[in-house]
This record gives C-alpha cells, structure tokens and sequence, in this order.
C-alpha cells in the first residue's frame, strides 16, 4: 500500500468579498489571530490566514476582475474555495494525480503563498473540491 501522502489539511480557503469585513468577522466572534497576510499577485488576490491550531482558515478576494477568486465569486458567490492539503513533496503528489489519469491545473509545482511550493488539481477530477497540494 502507498505512502499516505496527505499529512495536515494546511488550510480551507474560502472566497470573500471583502477581505476586511471578514477578518473582522472571524475577530470578533471567535477570536481569530490573523497569521499571515499576503498579496499574491500572480493569482490575483489577497489573502488573510487565521490559524487554525496547525492549520489556517485562509480567506481571499481578488484584486482584479480577471482573477480566478473574480469569477467564483460572480459565478457561484462567496463561500468553500479550494481545500490545502500539506504534503511532504509536491511534485510526487502531483505526479501521482497525473499517473491516475487525473485533470491537474498546475502541470508542475509553482510558488505559492508563505514561501511554500503547491500545486492545483481540477475539481472535476477531485469530486467537485478544488484541491490544493501544499509543500512548506
Ligand atoms: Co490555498
């Protein structure tokens, strides 16, 4: 049997329309500690993490119409965007997607947020749930 290569949910992302109404959500009715903040530029969005014991909740809004987070929220409005599952290599995880005769976004991995390496599997492939593939 393999290797379970999934080793922490690293965050659930959720897509909002505005960032800050959020945060403050998440502040005031549970006391929520902003970990992390970042602009990602080449996704086209902003993002807050608020930790989770060892994982995040990471929020997102865009910062362009053309961005990907842009046309979810037009398309289906705010709510569950992609589930970050933490892997020790994100290659190998991909790859082995790929050998499943699974649909990926990423053919390789790529920078992503807080330094780490990830890399995007299409939802039709993975049950309906964006799934992100997360190496620190
Ligand atoms: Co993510």
């Amino acid at each position: 049997m393999m290797k379970d290569m999934l080793t922490e949910i690293d965050h659930v992302a959720i897509a909002v329309n505005d960032l800050e109404s959020a945060i403050a959500w998440y502040q005031e009715v549970f006391g929520a500690t902003v970990a992390h903040r970042e602009r990602v530029e080449s996704d086209g969005v902003e993002e807050a993490l608020l930790a989770v014991a060892d994982s995040y909740v990471q929020l997102l809004t865009p910062i362009r119409d053309d961005s990907p987070v842009a046309k979810y929220l037009a398309n289906k409005g705010e709510g569950l965007h992609h589930v970050g599952y933490r892997v020790d290599d994100c290659a190998a995880a991909l790859q082995s997607v790929k050998d499943a005769g699974g649909r990926v976004i990423d053919e390789a991995p790529r920078p992503g947020s807080r330094g780490t390496t990830v890399a995007f599997v299409h939802p039709k492939t993975s049950f309906g749930t964006l799934i992100e593939l997360v190496q620190e």
